[in-house]
């Protein structure tokens, strides 16, 4: 392949995966079309200025931008590689819904030439990388045997991506040997992580597979801290204790599963294999009732202040991100809960430390929250929550953010 300086890259869907990778090749002198339906987006990059937050990032593309190796447009350009970074959200149904990852494809069809690689890092089920294959191929079938297709999954850490995007293992299956070497050439260019080949079929499964295992781990931490509510037993403390078994490491309960990967990815598998995932499919049902199960014991426990003090409970959410320590609020059960509460009439804080205002939400400060309020309901494990002085309040905590 071609040097660095001359190789030509486009990226389509410039978000939280697609920005990144774009402002990380073309940081290597290589240069980088985005692509993005969004002209806001479009026009934020070209100031060389970003629209979602991830450290180091801004830098990142403004240096690059002001370089001239990454220039952002609505429109697809020729190119040697094209790399897809749009969604793949999940239908009503829970089916996938791949009409991102075809029009991306449909758009950049009419440039692909010999000689051209074309990859996928959208999640996607199993088979999807063939599929665009296919329909490449029946639009262009001269292209047959002259251009490489590869899936390459990202499994990146919000916070931490262009670390991450640097340094972790990749695994890159072609539809063939060839494109298989061939995308691997093309990530040796920024990646020093280790480069693991395999075909498309197994690389898509992999990273449903990674997510589905992340799902079942915090199922079952969540059902046991069902069982040991009824039980009358601390699970923060049981989690401590069983996990000294140099064998077992359980993760934390929550009050569910959130953000765009780890509770949707699961779906892929069992919509596609609903007989054979009894277990995936069982993680995700106990993860989405968890939420209600969180909301059931709220209201017991604001009814039964009521009944003592004959007025309402002032509840206070303490956290409102889908996970510990970050300020993201993408299908946040934490969010649902809050949201649910406020929608029943309760009398209730959001709490959210690692964020400071928001458009639809009355950020509520952690100490005056405490002060306040009767009922304090610990959603989301935030440092922030360590330590604080709960004397006196109703304390429900669904995340171990007390210890024990
Ligand atoms: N965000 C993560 O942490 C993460 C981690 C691993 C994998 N993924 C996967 O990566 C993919 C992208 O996720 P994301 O979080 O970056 O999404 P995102 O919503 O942040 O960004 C997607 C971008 O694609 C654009 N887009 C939509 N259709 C387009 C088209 N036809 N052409 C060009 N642009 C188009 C949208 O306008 C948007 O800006 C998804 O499949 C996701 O599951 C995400």
């Amino acid at each position: 392949m071609k040097e660095n300086a001359k190789l030509q890259v486009t990226i389509l869907g410039l978000g939280y995966i697609g920005l990144p990778t774009a402002a990380l090749i073309a940081s290597k002198g290589i240069t980088v079309h985005g692509v993005d339906v969004n002209r806001t987006v479009v026009d934020t990059i070209n100031k060389g200025k970003i629209h979602i937050v991830e450290p180091d990032l801004e830098g990142l593309v403004h240096f690059a931008v002001r370089k001239g190796t990454l220039v952002a447009s609505q429109k697809v350009r020729p190119s040697d590689v094209f790399l897809l970074a749009v969604p793949t959200p999940f239908k009503k149904n829970h089916q996938p819904d791949l009409s991102f990852v075809e029009k991306a494809t449909r758009m950049l069809l009419p440039q692909l030439k010999p000689g051209n690689l074309f990859i996928i890092e959208s999640t996607s089920p199993v088979g999807t990388t063939e599929k665009m294959a296919r329909m490449i191929f029946k639009e262009r079938p001269e292209l047959k045997g002259k251009i490489h297709i590869a899936y390459c999954p990202e499994r990146v850490l919000p916070g931490s991506v262009i670390y991450e995007l640097q340094q972790n293992d990749r695994v890159i299956g072609g539809i063939d040997a060839a494109s298989t070497d061939a995308a691997s050439q093309f990530y040796s260019r920024f990646v020093r992580g280790t480069l693991h080949k395999t075909n498309s079929r197994t690389a898509e499964m992999t990273k449903l597979v990674e997510n589905a295992y992340r799902d079942v781990n915090i199922a079952f931490a969540n059902e046991l801290s069902v069982i040991c509510d009824k039980a009358g037993i601390n699970v923060t403390e049981l989690i401590t204790l069983a996990s000294k078994h140099p064998r077992v490491k359980i993760l934390q309960p929550g009050p569910g599963v959130g953000g765009h990967c780890i509770a949707v990815d699961p779906w892929f598998i069992v919509s596609a294999f609903p007989e054979e995932s009894r277990l995936i499919r069982q993680a995700r049902e106990i993860n989405t009732h968890k939420t209600t199960w969180v909301l059931s014991k709220i209201r017991e426990a604001a009814r039964a202040f009521q009944k003592k003090h004959g007025r309402q409970a002032v509840i206070a959410c303490m956290g409102l991100a889908y996970k510990p320590d970050i300020d993201d609020l993408r299908e946040s059960p934490a969010l649902d809960v809050y949201t649910h509460l406020e929608q029943e009439g309760c009398s209730v804080m959001a709490v959210e430390p690692n964020i400071r205002k928001h458009p639809q939400l009355a950020i509520t400060d952690t100490l005056r929250a405490v002060r306040e309020a009767d009922m304090l309901v610990y959603l989301v494990r935030h440092k922030e929550f360590q330590g604080l002085q709960t004397d006196g309040k109703i304390v429900l905590d669904f995340c171990g953010a007390m210890g024990f």
